[in-house]
């Protein structure tokens, strides 16, 4: 949620320009509104409005903003509607201080009535504003910039970053207080924002910003400091290897739709990105818990209910795939030293994943997590991680690390069934082999023989304002997964359930013609053949995503049937979930509507 980037620069004087560029890349963190203010001449330049990042720029001449440092901001509303007073960055009181922030300040609305009665003019009902407030409101009493940033953020409480300049000097002050901040060193600029890709414009040398720490830019140096006692910190910048083309369309129409194809490179690319021996102690660590709990949101939930099956079936671990958000309140009481709990995030930065961290540690549980996004908070908190190696997933909408993470858990449960000798080390060698070298051409078979009947299909689903994706055993998470991509992108009511629970209630809905889309695991096809007849009988439209099978060719049209390469069992939750991606994007397309932007959602929720 909301992106902020600040630069500074000695080189340049449109730096509108390499704001525009970077900003950019913050898209899919917020695109309700949009603004960009500069320093020129000792005043600040300030321009925003309400829409989507090109738009604004595009309005607004953004680009044309003069000045050699400047702060930009996308926002995905929380506090106070989308529209222009709300929009970030905004003035202190007399318009000598500007600031934008990420996340958000829980007791902005007492604030927001302390100040006002202090006499500050707080112009919009938007949290972001009170941080510029509360700087000044110590500034005002010392003229000491650093200090007043150290006790403005005493005043504020909840999960933020801030960026801050005053009118009068080439400094940018940038702090940490749990949502992600990365700082890049270049020549003769400095520069922070809320994730890497946008500062890769600028340079490749990067330094982590912490929880807690402040960074001071200037053209030609950067400085940490602790917020707490103000003492300076000694961090190195490592040199970014991340791929920028990776964050451009590269001649797809979509990012949503490079990514489907980027799942070829991203299952290889995981394998390179673990090591040992990180990867046994993640292993030994799991294998020796009492409990084992799979705490995850949204899509990388989804596949943390496929690492569950899997490690039942090949480990024989109980793993329980648990919502983050409903984590404290389910297990918070009992959780204790001898539990794991493996978080699982794309950004690193979820807070409902995050809040379970800082409650599992204080329990003294094991925390190892899965993450995508190296230097987020996650990777901070984690005992120990694993990279999913994905590269930027630009489109908000999750597609290759819902594949990279079930991939991962698919190598785990399989390394810890080896090291509890349920599978033999034969059997182990062999489903390994499978997943680095089979899966990728696998996938890259299974987008071209589905994507055409998937693009098909797009005419007549559009009609429809729900239905249901069911999937049984180790295709509950792809039906879950599947139904969230069509939901979020397609505006349609799409519900994913375990299709056996489908005769208790829902299958009422069923009437001539609805569509039920089943995905079927391949040792599942005997199973699930009754729950095929009894929505079949009463007038269903089914479509299937599976290995070929006579018995689904029985209940399935041949155009309605997205038939997969045939594997193992264990690949199917992979395999599977690409023709329902590609339903899902294809139905978006047909609809009109941008699956990279999906309308009222941000790519990472840093509120709870
Ligand atoms: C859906 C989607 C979201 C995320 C969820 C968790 O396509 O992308 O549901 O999966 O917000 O995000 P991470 O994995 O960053 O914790």
């Amino acid at each position: 949620m909301c992106g902020i980037f600040a630069i500074t620069s000695n080189k340049r004087n449109n730096i509108g320009e390499i704001l525009v560029e970077c900003a950019e890349k913050l898209t899919y963190r917020g695109y309700d509104t949009v603004g960009i203010a500069t320093v020129y001449k000792n005043r600040i330049h300030l321009r925003k409005d309400k829409g989507k990042f090109n738009e604004v720029a595009e309005k607004l001449r953004l680009n044309e903003m003069r000045g050699s440092k400047g702060i930009a901001q996308l926002r995905w509303a929380t506090f106070g509607a989308p529209s222009k007073i709300n929009a970030q960055p905004h003035l202190d009181c007399d318009e000598d201080l500007c600031a934008a922030h990420n996340g958000n300040i829980l007791n902005f609305l007492p604030l927001r009535e302390q100040y006002t009665e202090e006499g500050h003019t707080v112009r919009s009902m938007n949290d972001g504003e009170i941080c510029v407030h509360a700087v000044e409101r110590y500034f005002d009493q010392t003229g000491d910039l650093l200090e007043a940033i150290r006790s403005g953020c005493g005043d504020l409480k909840g999960d933020y970053a801030f960026a801050v300049m005053h009118r009068d000097d080439d400094k940018i002050y940038a702090v940490k207080m749990g949502s992600s901040l990365f700082a890049g060193i270049g020549v003769g600029e400095t520069c922070v924002s809320s994730d890497l890709p946008s500062i890769l414009p600028v340079t490749r040398e990067i330094i982590n910003i912490h929880d807690g720490e402040m960074v001071i830019l200037s053209p030609q140096s950067l400085e940490i400091r602790r917020i707490a006692d103000g003492e300076p910190i000694e961090r190195k910048p490592y040199t970014s290897d991340a791929d920028i083309r990776v964050a451009q369309k590269g001649g797809y129409p979509h990012f949503m739709l490079k990514e489907i194809h980027e799942q070829v490179s991203a299952t290889r690319t995981l394998f390179s990105a673990i090591r040992e021996p990180y990867i046994s102690q993640f292993v030994e660590t799991l294998v020796k818990a009492e409990r084992v709990f799979y705490v995850a949101c949204g899509s990388s939930y989804h596949a943390t209910v496929v690492g569950s099956y899997y490690l039942n079936d090949l480990a024989n671990i109980a793993a329980i795939p648990v919502i983050g958000g409903q984590f404290n309140s389910l297990y918070g009481e009992s959780i204790g030293e001898n539990d794991v709990v493996i978080c699982v995030s794309q950004s690193g930065e979820t807070k409902d994943v995050i809040d379970v961290v800082h409650h599992a540690k204080t329990r003294k549980a094991k925390i190892l997590s899965v993450v995508n996004v190296l230097g987020s908070t996650l990777t901070h908190l984690s005992d120990l991680y694993l990279p999913m190696g994905s590269g930027f997933e630009i489109s908000v909408p999750a597609t290759k690390t819902y594949t990279s993470q079930v991939t991962l858990f698919n190598f785990l449960a399989t390394k810890a069934g080896e090291r509890k000798g349920i599978l033999t080390p034969k059997t182990a060698e062999s489903l390994i082999s499978e997943l680095k070298t089979q899966l990728p051409s696998l996938i890259d078979e299974t987008i071209s023989t589905t994507t055409l009947k998937a693009r098909a299909l797009a005419p007549y689903l559009s009609k429809y304002s729900h239905f249901y994706v069911l999937g049984h055993g180790l295709t509950h998470g792809v039906a879950l997964e599947g139904a969230l991509k069509i939901k979020e992108v397609c505006y349609i009511v799409a519900d994913g359930m375990y299709s056996s629970e489908f005769k208790h209630g829902p299958l009422s809905i069923v009437d001539e013609g609805y569509p039920i889309i089943f995905t079927i695991a391949p040792n599942d096809a005997e199973h699930i053949v009754n729950h095929l007849a009894e929505v079949e009988c009463r007038g269903a439209r089914i479509i299937a995503t599976g290995e070929d099978h006579p018995l689904l060719r029985h209940y399935v049209k041949n155009d309605d049937f997205l038939v997969v390469p045939p594997s193992s069992q264990y690949l199917s939750p992979i395999l599977q979930a690409i023709p329902l991606q590609l339903i899902a994007y294809h139905l978006a397309t047909y609809k009109n509507i941008d699956p990279d932007y999906p309308r009222n959602i941000s790519k990472t929720l840093t509120v709870r």
